[in-house]
């Protein structure tokens, strides 16, 4: 049997049925996009006879998208299929998903209905599917509450009827994984041409079981596991892509992969959460902002060690550029002479120890401990005796005026002016700070946040500078703006080191 498990996308379709997670064409296409990219095999885009939106979205994807097939969904029913069929028509490879409920509740109480009829619709709507597509997709709504003996009769018929994929879905996410891995090796070893199909899970995770379930699915002979991205869909979501593919990629004995760029994990993730105002839970696998971030002694002092000691992925596996070592009163020295580090603060073990008493006191009183707070307790950011000062700045900036900056540095006690002109006033004022110091300095990062929410609250500035493939971070923070950014580029310079400098006075 093939050991590549197809990954099949249903952010844009069973995702996007979350109540608030609505996009309209333009973004649903930035996310198909970024799915093809990510390396999905299959989009599904929609279920184009729901609104003219949805088909829209279905055509328009179809368009956009050149190497995953392009899936839209239908019930079994005649016109559904034919509008799915319109909607498909630019697609490079265009796949009907067509299916019905099979279990006792959706037979009798849903479809009003018996296991008979229900067989005969099934197997008339994937006939009719392929009369416009080669690629038919079967689901058998409910399967995971369905008679397996039942259900194996009905794959049998919609296999003979030219179904390629059928669809196995835990649509109210019931399932133990034991079960559900026996109900897919049932199929494997009672449904006599199942080799002529590939079956797909599709388990959504209202116990909390659908990763389990989809894992336990392709242990036991699926091959398409269907999806979303950070797990959105119907109520408790869907089982999500990211601790799937993660989960194979970790676990080497299961022998099975994907065509998933894992690097393009992170982004995706990110983008998703932006555009349907689905902010992602802190501890969610994989892609949660605390799934990297280790905040205990103990853990920190592991993880400086070796990183394994306490990860089982490294974070850029997924895109994620490196573990975060967050600062709490638990965290010992290790963890508080990294942050040091990474700020190019050198201190000496006996210093390193009465730092650490002032952190732990700091840390104490408050809960998040950030990088400018660390400049603070070894008196850095009060920009102490500093080599090269800023003395002196005024900008001139406005609509339609080109905005213009003077400055004067300090250096060492001698006085430095310049003015330049730029895109915009930092940019005018970094350029007038360049003007006076000479060196090949290029600004990686440049993050502005505010502290409280007030127009008169002070910024923080955040640069990170690179010089001679060495990056030094600088920190500047003032009600002023500008100012905060020149505090913060030269805070990075003066880290350099001093014998660099050179001068032009002007
Ligand atoms: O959960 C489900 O059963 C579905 C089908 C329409 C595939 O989403
Ligand atoms: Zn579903």
């Amino acid at each position: 049997m093939d050991n590549r498990v197809y990954i099949f996308d249903t952010t844009l379709r069973d995702g996007e049925q979350v109540p608030g997670c609505q996009l309209n064409t333009i973004e649903k296409i930035e996310v198909a996009k970024v799915l093809e990219q990510l390396g999905v095999d299959v989009i599904e885009a929609g279920f184009p006879i729901s609104s003219p939106g949805d088909f829209k979205s279905v055509v328009e994807i179809s368009k956009a998208v050149t190497w995953p097939t392009i899936c839209a969904l239908t019930r079994a029913v005649e016109k559904d299929i034919e509008v799915a069929a319109e909607s498909l028509k630019y697609a490079k490879r265009g796949r009907i998903h067509t299916g019905i409920g099979t279990s006792p509740y959706h037979i009798v109480s849903k479809l009003n209905s018996n296991p008979e009829e229900i067989l005969e619709r099934a197997v008339k709507a994937v006939k009719y599917a392929k009369r416009f597509v080669e690629d038919v997709e079967f689901y058998a709504e409910d399967a995971g509450r369905s008679d397996n003996v039942y259900l194996a009769r009905v794959i049998e018929a919609v296999i003979k009827a030219g179904a390629t994929v059928v669809n196995i879905p835990d649509t109210t996410g019931y399932c133990l994984p034991y079960d559900f891995g026996e109900k897919i090796k049932f199929l494997m070893e009672n449904v006599p041409n199942i080799h002529k199909a590939i079956i797909s899970t599709h388990c959504h995770n209202d116990l909390g079981m659908a990763t389990a379930n989809t894992i336990a699915g392709v242990m036991n002979g699926a091959r398409q596991v269907e999806v979303t991205i950070n797990g959105i869909g119907e109520r408790a979501g869907n089982t999500s892509l990211e601790e799937v593919v993660m989960i194979l990629r970790s676990h080497k004995e299961l022998d099975l992969y994907t065509n998933i760029n894992t690097k393009n994990i992170y982004k995706t993730s990110k983008l998703v959460s932006n555009l349907m105002n689905m902010p992602v839970q802190p501890n969610k696998a994989i892609v949660g902002r605390n799934a990297f971030a280790h905040s205990s002694g103990i853990h920190q002092d592991g993880v400086l060690k070796n990183r394994e000691n306490y990860e089982i992925i490294d974070p850029v596996e997924v895109g994620i550029n490196e573990s975060s070592i967050v600062l709490t009163a638990r965290s010992g020295r290790a963890a508080l002479k990294h942050h040091l580090d990474m700020l190019g603060v050198k201190l000496g073990k006996g210093k390193l120890d009465e730092v650490y008493q002032d952190f732990l006191v700091m840390a104490d009183k408050k809960k998040d401990i950030k990088e400018d707070d660390l400049l603070v307790l070894v008196g850095e950011l009060g920009h102490g005796e500093r080599r090269i000062k800023l003395d002196f700045l005024q900008v001139v900036t406005g609509k339609n005026l080109v905005p213009m900056a003077t400055l004067r540095l300090d250096i060492a006690g001698e006085k430095f002016t310049a003015t330049e002109s730029g895109n915009g006033p930092v940019d005018a004022a970094i350029k007038a700070v360049k003007a006076i110091i000479h060196r090949k300095v290029t600004l990686q990062e440049f993050l502005i946040q505010a502290i409280n929410k007030g127009s008169d609250d002070i910024g923080k500035v955040h640069m990170q500078v690179e010089h001679e493939g060495t990056v030094f971070n600088g920190f500047g923070a003032n009600t002023d703006i500008i100012t905060a950014s020149v505090e913060a580029f030269l805070d990075a310079i003066n880290k350099i080191g001093n014998s660099e400098i050179v001068t032009d006075v002007k």
